[in-house]
């Protein structure tokens, strides 16, 4: 884990967040790599969730959320983590983190375990009080459900159809760590998919092959995922059955990404007339909502349809395929090399244009056009490399995860030729400059290459 971080900070992946005032704990940002990273992963997701399939829609609603959406959706009662103090040090544990000593001092001076609530609380408004409490949303879900109506009436939708959502979730984790792996702000990619009751267990199978198929597109192996059946305790109050996909991190087995069946718990909880609705999850007493969660079948019956939730961590995810991606390469000769295996539709940089020389004006030139025509296909970054130094570039985009390096040399002048290297065979190619759009063009998206 420690060269990886490393990487990530010296490349500019990703940073300890507010880094110049001693940092934040559990709070990263991502630099120039890093949010590309993480953008095409996200892209991923929604092209395979929203555009690949005809029965989803898209969503980002609002971070700020009213107080009431987490009343009835439980999360005031229930989001806590068991927590434990140290009375000697002072610090604070997980109740699961802590045996019968304090892992900091090592005394055994500790409190008793009491509920500490993760959601951050907040005032809306000039006035702080009672009535202007909100929450930064510790799940993208519960917009999705209280939208419900307004999409069902928008889109004119009938079972079985979701709605995805990618954006921030914010919890106040008792004890961050791991990197980006358990912080206090980040994303989730959350997919709600409403079915008819009854077709719950056949759709919750169908989602976590689905996904798991997504994070093997990802680059992560198969043997690498494994399936957890969460059960008793560890099941959300909201919860009917979770399979949680497990991922080898460089510190442990840990979940990647949750699939809840949460039944008809989250539209039953926040809708109104509960009473009429034959709603089978146990829901508290709504008076506040002024929206009916619910959609008529053929037969014109009025049902709340239960819900399937594949619900992913984009920053679990980013250091899945980083971790996946960092190689270290035995040259011979004691060389090594250090490369960014990513799968090419995540490489933060795409092509690299790499003059040979970088004073002489007709190569620079050369590769700025080159740069301009590739980068007008929008497959995603394109950069020209000015360095004069062509083995320092190779070993930089290695490191970084480029798939293709385009070196522009005084045969480009003389005989319209370039020559383009590829990041894992660092089989060097000679082409026409004619022809570089097209062989960009299939590389990335014919998958020929
Ligand atoms: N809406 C369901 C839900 O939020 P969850 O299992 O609490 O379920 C889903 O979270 C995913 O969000 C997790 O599998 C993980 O990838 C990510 N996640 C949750 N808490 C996180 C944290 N503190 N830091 C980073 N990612 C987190």
């Amino acid at each position: 884990m420690e060269e990886l971080v490393s990487l990530c900070k010296r490349r500019g992946f990703i940073f300890q967040s507010s880094e110049i005032y001693g940092g934040m704990q559990g709070l990263y940002d991502y630099g120039p790599l890093g949010v590309e990273l993480k953008n095409n992963l996200k892209s991923s997701w929604w092209k395979s969730i929203v555009y690949d399939r005809d029965d989803i829609e898209g969503l980002d609603a609002s971070i700020l959320t009213h107080q009431d959406v987490l009343k009835y959706s439980g999360h005031e009662d229930t989001f806590t983590d068991p927590m434990i103090d140290c009375k000697k040090c002072k610090s604070r544990w997980r109740e699961d983190q802590v045996k019968d000593n304090c892992p900091k001092c090592g005394s055994n001076e500790l409190t008793d375990a009491r509920p500490f609530n993760l959601m951050f609380k907040t005032n809306v408004g000039p006035v702080s009080d009672e009535t202007s409490t909100a929450y930064l949303r510790p799940e993208t879900a519960q917009q999705i459900y209280i939208n419900f109506k307004n999409v069902v009436d928008s889109t004119s939708r009938s079972l079985p159809f979701g709605i995805a959502q990618i954006g921030k979730s914010f919890r106040n984790e008792i004890t961050p760590r791991n990197f980006i792996f358990r912080v206090r702000e980040f994303e989730q990619m959350e997919l709600e998919f409403f079915v008819t009751p009854g077709e719950d267990d056949k759709w919750h199978k169908e989602w976590v092959d689905q996904r798991i198929q997504w994070w093997v597109n990802q680059g992560i192996p198969v043997d690498k995922l494994k399936l957890l059946d969460v059960v008793g305790d560890e099941l959300a109050h909201y919860s009917k059955a979770t399979i949680d996909i497990m991922y080898k991190f460089p510190h442990g087995e840990e979940e990647l990404e949750g699939i809840a069946n949460r039944t008809d718990y989250d539209l039953g909880s926040h809708t109104k007339n509960q009473n009429d609705l034959n709603i089978t999850a146990d829901v508290k007493y709504n008076n506040s909502s002024n929206a009916r969660l619910a959609i008529q079948n053929e037969n014109k019956e009025w049902i709340v349809p239960y819900v399937i939730e594949p619900s992913a961590g984009v920053d679990r995810g980013v250091l899945a395929v980083l971790n996946e991606a960092y190689t270290i390469e035995n040259l011979g000769d004691n060389k090594k090399r250090t490369l960014l295996k990513l799968k090419k539709h995540l490489a933060p940089i795409k092509a690299a244009v790499i003059p040979l020389k970088r004073n002489n004006n007709d190569l620079v030139k050369i590769a700025h056009s080159i740069k301009k025509s590739l980068q007008q296909h929008q497959i995603g970054r394109v950069v020209v490399e000015n360095t004069g130094n062509i083995g320092k570039s190779y070993r930089k985009h290695d490191e970084i995860g480029t798939p293709l390096c385009i070196t522009v040399d005084f045969d480009s002048i003389e005989n319209n030729t370039l020559t383009i290297r590829d990041r894992d065979s660092m089989k060097q190619e000679t082409i026409q400059l004619k022809d570089v759009e097209q062989y960009f063009i299939e590389y990335f998206l014919d998958g020929r290459k």
